[in-house]
């Protein structure tokens, strides 16, 4: 993760480099009357401003420089973790479009999801503009743990428990995939801890001990948890201590 910079940059400046559209259409906005600085309505494209901390409102709605993006996103069912999604609406259609059209960086193409969901699973999704970062979360190499609410069809009992922590074999792999952990909350109500990400692999593991999935709900993603404060849909800036919570959690072996 990267040392938040301190800069002066000039507005137009700030303004493409959070999403807001091309550098003649940002000169645009800053001329029409539509930027403002601590309540003023700032007109001069040119002026400069340091970026740490700055806060500025484009047509009344607030927004925060950020020089990378990392964000904490509850993701509601019927969503694919997809620029060009297929059967369902994009999970960055929950983004503001400052978010949605943030410029390329290093070879990021804006803001990435790290991993994916599927469209019917909710919750913790992170996203991001910095690739270091989006490639040491995803990475199968760092076995950074996921946690899993999963509600079943049917209930489950201790020999099912004990199959998905010893290992499961799933149809198209060869080697059996074990649970990092696995509690058994209520009948149907699993948590499952998984250190890789396979494809559908929560689902694949209930059905190779005969149940089902009927609800899965992401609470954790390395040692940090979903913010109970975010409705359904809603996302916020990672802080600093989230940044940590993270990093701390990458087991590098
Ligand atoms: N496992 C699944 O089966 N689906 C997900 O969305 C995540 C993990």
């Amino acid at each position: 993760m990267r040392a938040f910079i301190s800069i002066l940059l000039k507005l137009q400046q700030i303004l493409y480099t959070q999403g807001f559209g091309t550098r003649r259409e940002c000169t645009a906005l800053i001329e029409r009357g539509a930027v403002s600085i601590a309540g003023e309505i700032a007109r001069r494209p040119d002026a400069e401003f340091v970026t740490d901390g700055l806060q500025f409102a484009v047509n009344g709605e607030p927004w925060s420089f950020v020089e990378r993006a990392y964000i904490m996103l509850n993701k509601s069912a019927g969503y694919e973790c997809s620029q060009a999604p297929k059967h369902w609406p994009s999970v960055y259609e929950l983004l503001p479009m400052p978010l949605r059209t943030r410029p390329t960086k290093s070879s990021v193409n804006g803001v990435q999801a790290v991993g994916r969901l599927d469209q019917d699973t909710t919750g913790l999704l992170l996203l991001s503009d910095d690739g270091q970062f989006i490639h040491r979360m995803a990475s199968p190499k760092n076995h950074v743990n996921k946690v899993y609410e999963v509600t079943t069809k049917h209930p489950v009992d201790a020999a099912a428990v004990q199959a998905l922590l010893t290992g499961v074999l799933l149809n198209d792999d060869p080697e059996p995939v074990a649970a990092a952990a696995c509690e058994r909350v209520s009948d149907t109500h699993l948590r499952l801890t998984l250190s890789e990400g396979k494809y559908h692999q929560v689902k694949r593991m209930l059905a190779a001990v005969g149940n089902r999935v009927e609800a899965l709900h992401r609470s954790q993603f390395g040692g940090l948890k979903l913010d109970p404060a975010l409705a359904l849909g809603q996302w916020r800036w990672l802080t600093a201590d989230d940044l940590a919570a993270i990093s701390n959690s990458l087991q590098v072996l």
